[in-house]
């Protein structure tokens, strides 16, 4: 593993800390640059550099677009603030492909091919600040809110909610072709990559899971059959899209349970995915048990146990919450990539601040959950910062 500290990180921290007249030469030679070594040290993603094992993950901002879907100033904005001296790999927002497929009626769009110039100008600057640049794929399915759509739909009917109803066969590859196309466009735009968002309970979490998915014809039943609706996307996106194009899958390990969620990410490797992100299927059955003095949640447990069936990479995520046990993680060798979301959505210099040394605009966890959801205002911390750099 090389070192991060070699004269050419060096020099560039220099070099930015000058131009922004914030440091002196003395305090940065004075900083204890080894500290994160292992967080700090390069990588590689299907032969792309990544300057550090941080990812800035997924994270919506929803109430920065307006109904177009259409990327704006905010967004924009949003990822320059993140992408100045920040994650190795920056993973935009949950993007709909599809418009009736929104989680929210302001949710950033790639359904049409209005959306490339935003994204374009999005790609480009994480590309410019020395980032990998992925775009998140997705589709609520059957947890599309009533004001996007009046009948939500997925694998099945959802008893609890009487409106909703099971895809047709042609719908399935309206929408199989619909990710196929936002990743073409994603590619269009200048991204590295795409991310395809099967977890947390989302149409293509709703197709994995046995729970949700009642079918008894080729896209239900058997777990190939379950797995066919990602299986079509990934081989639509490899054809069009292309070898070098990065092609990720963020999994819920709990789909339904951990010994099907490693089951899952043997197959994906098996279709060419590039990476998989291991996050939560979106219910709250079958959660793993770390063991006795893991440090750590299932999530990430989850994320450790996967990884040691691949050969790909294995992004880990959820509460790592410090560099300390960020760099724990890459050190112990259970993860190749940490994902930090909440600390860089409370901090949107997260990353510089670790690596100068400098004092952290901490997130509060908020409880029941964080603001962010419902609006980047509400959100504490970033109101203490908000004279600063808002
Ligand atoms: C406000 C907010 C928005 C999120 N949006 C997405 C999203 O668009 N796509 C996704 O896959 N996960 C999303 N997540 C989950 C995060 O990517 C991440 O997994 C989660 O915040 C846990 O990591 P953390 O503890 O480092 O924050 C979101 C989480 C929050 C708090
Ligand atoms: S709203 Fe709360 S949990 Fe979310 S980023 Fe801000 S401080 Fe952290």
């Amino acid at each position: 593993m090389t070192s991060p500290w070699n004269s050419e990180v060096f020099t560039g921290l220099f070099q930015f800390a000058a131009s922004r007249g914030e440091l002196c030469p003395k305090e940065i030679k004075s900083m204890d640059t080894s500290r994160y070594k292992h967080l700090f040290s390069g990588s590689q993603l299907k032969g792309l550099r990544v300057k550090n094992r941080i990812v800035f993950p997924p994270m919506v901002c929803f109430g920065y677009t307006g109904e177009d879907g259409i990327a704006s100033a905010k967004n924009l904005e949003h990822y320059r603030l993140r992408a100045e001296n920040g994650a190795g790999i920056i993973i935009t927002e949950a993007t709909s492909v599809k418009k009736n497929g929104r989680a929210a009626t302001t949710q950033l769009g790639v359904w049409s091919d209005e959306h490339i110039a935003g994204l374009c100008d999005i790609a480009s600057l994480v590309r410019g600040h020395g980032s990998v640049s992925l775009l998140q794929l997705h589709h609520a399915g059957l947890v599309s809110p009533l004001g996007v759509s009046p009948e939500p739909a997925g694998p099945s009917a959802e008893a609890e909610k009487p409106t909703s109803r099971e895809l047709s066969p042609p719908e399935i590859r309206d929408i199989i072709k619909a990710f196929i196309l936002g990743a073409f466009r994603a590619r269009e735009a200048g991204f590295d990559g795409v991310e395809l968002h099967g977890a947390h309970g989302y149409l293509i979490n709703q197709f994995a899971n046995p729970l949700w998915n009642r079918r008894a014809d080729e896209y239900g039943g058997s777990f190939e059959n379950r797995m066919r609706f990602a299986d079509e996307i990934i081989k639509g996106i490899r054809e069009l899209c292309g070898n070098e194009f990065i092609l990720g899958y963020r999994m819920g390990a709990n789909t339904p349970a951990l010994e099907d969620g490693i089951k899952t990410a043997l197959y994906l490797e098996s279709l060419g995915v590039d990476y998989i992100h291991v996050s939560h299927g979106g219910n709250l059955q079958n959660l793993p048990r770390p063991p006795k003095g893991f440090d750590f949640n299932w999530m990430v447990y989850s994320g450790v146990k996967v990884r040691e069936h691949l050969k790909i990479p294995v992004i880990v995520v959820n509460e790592i919450k410090t560099a300390e046990r960020a760099n724990f993680l890459i050190e112990s060798g259970l993860a190749d990539f940490v994902s930090i979301g909440r600390p860089q959505l409370a901090d949107p210099f997260w990353v510089r601040h670790v690596q100068l040394g400098e004092e952290i605009n901490a997130c509060l966890t908020c409880k029941p959950r964080c603001r962010w959801y419902e609006s980047s205002d509400l959100c504490p911390a970033r109101k203490k910062l908000s004279e600063k750099v808002y």
